[in-house]
């Protein structure tokens, strides 16, 4: 079976091919981040004018890369949310084109859903897990069970991981997007320099607005080197986001955790959230966690074969 996988829902527009007998990926991803770091962050008037400009030739090339002929394609899925309206609707509609025209059947696919399944393509792994979007617009856990239902257990009450990564770089003067400049910038500070407070360390659902403005404060106070300031950050979104993931392992008993979404690809945090949650922590690939056309492949095969298709009932990840 050959799965085609649309994304648009953001920046990047992404199309993947995966082939099922092979368990081969082929994609393609065309990137506006030089066009909006012109302005400091998306701009999605923007965006939907790039993706339409793009997409043929992304799903061409894509479809090179992998020698798949538009023939072979047995199914189709795309982002139908979470993400700029715009956006999505280039996908959408240039995805049930070529439902239409091949006629093969098109799923919507979810896309926090698809950043969390796709941690199985390179781990073995099978739920029921815990699934965590940590990137630029959510910051959510849910519990995936066996059947592929979610059920949202904790998310921001206000500003996203990666929004508070771009919001404190942008006050250092880095430049859009902040998340890899704080990291590069980290290396070379001292993570135990300032003592950042954990917020609603009673609460299972997380708040960045306030860890935010204080360390927004100590940029401006001028006492601390960028770099010390940088680690000291990083520490507290590790020690933020394992305070709340041991309260879900608490609540629901499954130790298997799933941790995905744009700043996943943060190495220091790959390598030291494993150390302090009290559960299995399975990363996608660096590549997989941006946003990409094969995790959208992918979940489609998934759900296709657990005959979950476009608006069903009780996935709690449907209201996000
Ligand atoms: O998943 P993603 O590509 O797009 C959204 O759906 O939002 O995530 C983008 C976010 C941005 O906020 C960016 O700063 C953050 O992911 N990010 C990082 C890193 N790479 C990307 N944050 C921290 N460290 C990184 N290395
Ligand atoms: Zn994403």
């Amino acid at each position: 079976m050959i799965i085609c996988g649309i994304e648009t829902s953001c920046d990047e527009t992404s199309v993947g091919f995966f082939d099922t007998v092979e368990r081969k990926f082929f994609s393609c991803t065309s990137s506006q981040i030089d066009i909006h770091s012109l302005y400091g962050g998306v701009v999605p008037e923007i965006a939907s004018r790039n993706h339409t400009l793009n997409i043929r030739n992304i799903f061409n090339e894509a479809l090179k890369l992998g020698n798949i002929d538009v023939k072979d394609i047995n199914l189709i899925g795309v982002t139908y949310s979470p993400g700029l309206i715009g956006a999505l609707f280039v996908g959408v509609s240039f995805a049930k084109g070529i439902s239409y025209g091949l006629n093969v059947p098109l799923i919507g696919i979810n896309h926090l859903m698809a950043h969390i399944l796709s941690a199985e393509i390179n781990n073995d792994i099978e739920p029921p897990y815990l699934g965590m979007v940590i990137s630029g617009g959510h910051t959510h856990i849910f519990k995936v069970d066996s059947c592929y239902n979610f059920y949202l257990l904790a998310k921001t009450l206000d500003d996203a991981v990666g929004e508070t990564f771009d919001k404190v770089a942008k006050y250092m003067g880095l430049p859009y997007p902040g998340g890899p400049e704080i990291e590069r910038l980290a290396v070379s500070g001292n993570e135990m320099k300032i003592n950042f407070p954990i917020a609603m360390k009673n609460e299972i659902n997380f708040s960045f607005s306030g860890l935010k403005t204080n360390v927004i404060n100590t940029i401006q106070f001028k006492k601390y080197k960028l770099e010390d300031i940088a680690a000291s950050f990083q520490r507290v979104v590790v020690l933020t986001i394992a305070d709340k993931i041991n309260k879900a392992i608490k609540l629901t008993g499954i130790k298997d955790v799933v941790v995905s979404g744009g700043v996943a690809c943060n190495g220091y945090i790959r390598d030291s959230l494993r150390n302090v949650v009290d559960g299995n922590i399975f990363f996608p690939t660096k590549k997989l966690c941006t946003d990409n056309g094969d995790m959208i492949a992918y979940a489609t095969y998934k759900l296709y074969r657990k005959k979950k298709f476009f608006g069903f009932g009780d996935t709690a990840v449907d209201s996000v």
